[in-house]
């Protein structure tokens, strides 16, 4: 995998020819070369993504920075665009690519990328099905999270989609990584013939993929679903459970609160981000027949499926008691 090529060594390399072979991780000790992807940083804390290329120019509306002045030096250096405006370079950290790369669909972010990890126990050496790609965040970050041992299988049925998924995770990795699988599809169709001990799905209706899910995964295996809205929440768990072959389903939802610090003004920021999604996780197990685990007992027990109009006979106490007429 390619990222397992930014290390310190490969960095090396880019110091006498000035030019990268590779990505390089953010805090090497080694000058920036051509080929480098970098992440510049003005006054007002903008952001501006930039591939370094010999006889390059950085343009703004302050003025320009050829992009000599950028190779050669180490991360963090200031330098002045023609008009004087300062500038800081730093090689970009995973976020800081996500939050500036070409989106072909809405992304998920770090905070619900790392509990996706945590959550599906995504670990060095694990293949993870996904689906879709969209615009390719969460594949980094599985990438990064399988190791290269691992193996990502992406699924997208979109092909502008699927394009901007490429391009994005080439880029930040500098070559389409040999442990990705980038399939042109419809998961619902192509994942049950897969062997998987991860699935992740963020798409609208992550329930029609269960039954292939239960396929891919072999027992004690991890799904999870990323759903923006309760209703969503609602149907994926019921289909869970209706398809007999997964148990411990959980549903969390992260908030992650940002802090000013200035001065003693050292406080929680005015905005954040106050929803996403919600994670709901479950593990494979055989079905009851093949040995598995009863069907939880469940507090609203009405056979499995969700009875809409018992709240509203529960507070009907008059029309429930027969007293009508
Ligand atoms: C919200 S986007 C995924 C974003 C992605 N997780 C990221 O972080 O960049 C949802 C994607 O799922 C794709 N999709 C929806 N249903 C699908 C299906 N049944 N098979 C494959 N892709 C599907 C859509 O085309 C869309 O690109």
């Amino acid at each position: 995998m390619t990222e397992a090529t930014n290390d310190a060594a490969g960095a090396n390399d880019t110091v006498g020819t000035r030019r990268a072979t590779g990505p390089v991780l953010p805090g090497t000790d080694a000058p920036l070369a051509e080929g480098e992807l970098v992440v510049l940083t003005d006054r007002k804390q903008r952001r501006y993504l930039v591939t370094l290329e010999a006889g390059g120019e950085w343009h703004s509306h302050a003025g320009l920075v050829p992009h000599e002045a950028l190779i050669g030096v180490v991360e963090g250096t200031v330098v002045r665009t023609n008009r004087n405006m300062e500038v800081s370079v730093l090689r970009p950290t995973r976020e800081d690519f996500v939050l500036k790369m070409k989106r072909g669909a809405q992304v998920i972010y770090t905070k619900d990328q790392a509990m996706i990890v945590s959550g599906a126990d995504v670990r060095p050496g694990c293949t993870v099905v996904e689906a879709g790609a969209g615009s390719g965040a969460l594949t980094l970050a599985l990438l990064a999270a399988v190791g290269p041992t691992g193996r990502v299988v992406s699924f997208e049925w979109r092909e502008d989609h699927a394009a901007v998924a490429e391009r994005n995770v080439t880029r930040f990795l500098g070559a389409h990584p040999d442990n990705w699988e980038l399939v042109v599809g419809d998961v619902t169709e192509g994942l049950a013939e897969r062997s998987a001990h991860r699935v992740i799905l963020d798409l609208l209706e992550p329930w029609t993929a269960v039954p292939a899910a239960a396929e891919a995964l072999s027992p004690g295996g991890i799904v999870l679903a990323y759903t923006p809205t309760v209703p969503q929440v609602m149907r994926f768990d019921q289909t869970l459970w209706d398809d007999g072959r997964f148990t411990s389903v959980r549903t969390t939802e992260t908030l992650v609160r940002p802090w000013d610090l200035d001065g003693l003004a050292v406080r929680p920021a005015h905005r954040m981000v106050a929803h996403t999604a919600f994670l709901t996780t479950a593990r494979r197990v055989p079905s009851r027949e093949e040995g598995g685990p009863p069907p939880p007992r469940r507090k609203a027990d009405t056979g499995g499926r969700i009875d809409w109009n018992a709240s509203a006979r529960a507070s009907a106490p008059a029309a429930a008691e027969g007293t009508e007429g």
